[in-house]
């Protein structure tokens, strides 16, 4: 088989590269390990950047997205036991977010690839990128028992996190940065309606988020040790935790029921460098993880799609390998920038073994010099906005 671009991975970043091609008359094929049922069904974050949903709007997949997604201007963080506020993003950079959950952006992109007969291998075992420092690099797989070779101008690395495209970048180029943080977030869907505002928590319990879906499904997490046993954790427990990190008055607003998941993820930051090497591109989870504070995950894999497909566009329309050649730099700006802040708030708002009551009342006057000036506010508002494109 021969493509224009081999894609490695078909979470959010491999397929809208995929569609974001198609639609510029460049020729992909994907292969995902998993199958099509499982990736469908994972569950993850919710929250996109105004950004973001203007790249998806542009790649046709804003029709459902605009129909059920929530438009927030802002959003609440309380600590101190009774102080609370909204972080106003409108207010701050006119600017809004759209609670809109990773699972039906997967199922958009899915609709979108059947729909144009989009090539895919689902469960291709052993992928592999060969030859990425020469001009005809190729990718071998195994499909149903059976060796596969795809030939191609360029190899996207979109295999998130466990993926082999970053494993095939030799040690000597290669730089990773990594911080594991003390702790997961336990986090639970319930049908019962969310509060009106995604609320960030800080409290001397540890950390708690109140997020939404849709009108009549909640995501909740709270922070836990990383040694946790799920089992440990039945519906009641959770719900009496959570509401006793919440200021009264907020507690009291939250509706419960039974979960229908549950779920715990470790907390890291990581970033490997270059982004590039030879003709093989990483973009998204393969690249970078940030933790989940601040939601900047997927809108990061979603702002290296963009880099990326632009300068593959501009390469094949114009025949300029400018922006293939700045792509790794241009990507990993606006990476550290999400990392520092996604690390930022991770550490304004989580308890660390570490910190004793000092430390709470360090973050604790921070949130209220947050709350009393209009200049943090617009800094903190700028970063959870996202930074420009
Ligand atoms: N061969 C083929 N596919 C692979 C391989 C491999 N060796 N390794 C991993 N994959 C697949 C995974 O099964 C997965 O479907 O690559 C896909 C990567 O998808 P994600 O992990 O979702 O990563 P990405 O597409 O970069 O999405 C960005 O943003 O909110 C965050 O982590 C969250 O998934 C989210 C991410
Ligand atoms: C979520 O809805 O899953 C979510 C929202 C905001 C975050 C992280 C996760 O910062």
């Amino acid at each position: 088989m021969r493509t224009q671009i081999a894609i490695i991975g078909g979470g959010p970043a491999g397929l809208l590269l995929s569609e974001i091609l198609y639609l510029n008359g460049i020729e992909s094929i994907v292969m995902e390990r998993q199958t099509r049922q499982y990736v469908l069904s994972r569950i993850r974050a919710g929250v996109l950047e105004w950004g973001t949903v203007e790249i998806l709007r542009d790649a046709g997949l804003g029709d459902r997205m605009d129909r059920e997604g929530h438009v927030h201007d802002g959003t609440a963080i309380t600590w101190g036991g009774d102080r609370r506020l909204f972080l106003d993003i409108k207010k701050h950079v006119d600017s809004q977010f759209m609670a809109y959950g990773q699972t039906k952006i997967q199922e958009d992109l899915d609709n979108a690839l059947q729909a144009r007969d989009g090539a895919i291998f689902e469960e291709a075992v052993d992928v592999m990128p060969h030859g990425f420092d020469t001009d005809s690099p190729w990718v071998t797989f195994v499909k149903d028992g059976e060796e596969h070779r795809i030939d191609c101008d360029f190899i996207a690395g979109c295999d998130g996190f466990h993926g082999v495209s970053r494993t095939v970048i030799p040690d000597d180029v290669l730089r990773e940065y990594q911080r594991e943080y003390p702790f997961g977030w336990l986090g639970i869907l319930s049908e019962t309606p969310p509060l009106p505002e995604l609320t960030y928590c800080n409290s001397p319990r540890g950390f708690a988020l109140s997020s939404m879906r849709t009108p009549m499904l909640s995501r909740y997490y709270i922070q836990v040790p990383l040694d946790t046993d799920i089992e440990a954790w039945p519906d009641d427990r959770f719900w009496e935790e959570l509401k006793a990190r919440y200021p009264n008055e907020i507690a009291e607003q939250i509706v419960t029921g039974p979960s229908i998941e549950k779920s715990i993820a470790p907390l890291r930051s990581f970033v490997a460098e270059p982004m590039r090497y030879g003709r093989l591109f990483l973009a998204g989870d393969s690249a970078h993880i940030v933790p989940p504070t601040g939601a900047k995950g997927l809108n990061l894999a979603v702002s290296d799609v963009y880099y990326l497909s632009r300068a593959l566009v501009d390469y094949y329309d114009n025949g300029s390998s400018e922006l293939l050649d700045t792509y790794s730099d241009t990507a990993l700006h606006r990476v550290w920038s999400a990392v520092r802040f996604s690390w930022w708030l991770t550490t304004l708002l989580h308890r660390f073994p570490d910190m004793g009551d000092f430390g709470q009342r360090i973050q604790e006057s921070e949130l209220d010099y947050l709350a009393s000036s209009d200049a943090f506010q617009a800094a903190v508002a700028e970063q959870y906005a996202g930074l420009p494109l």
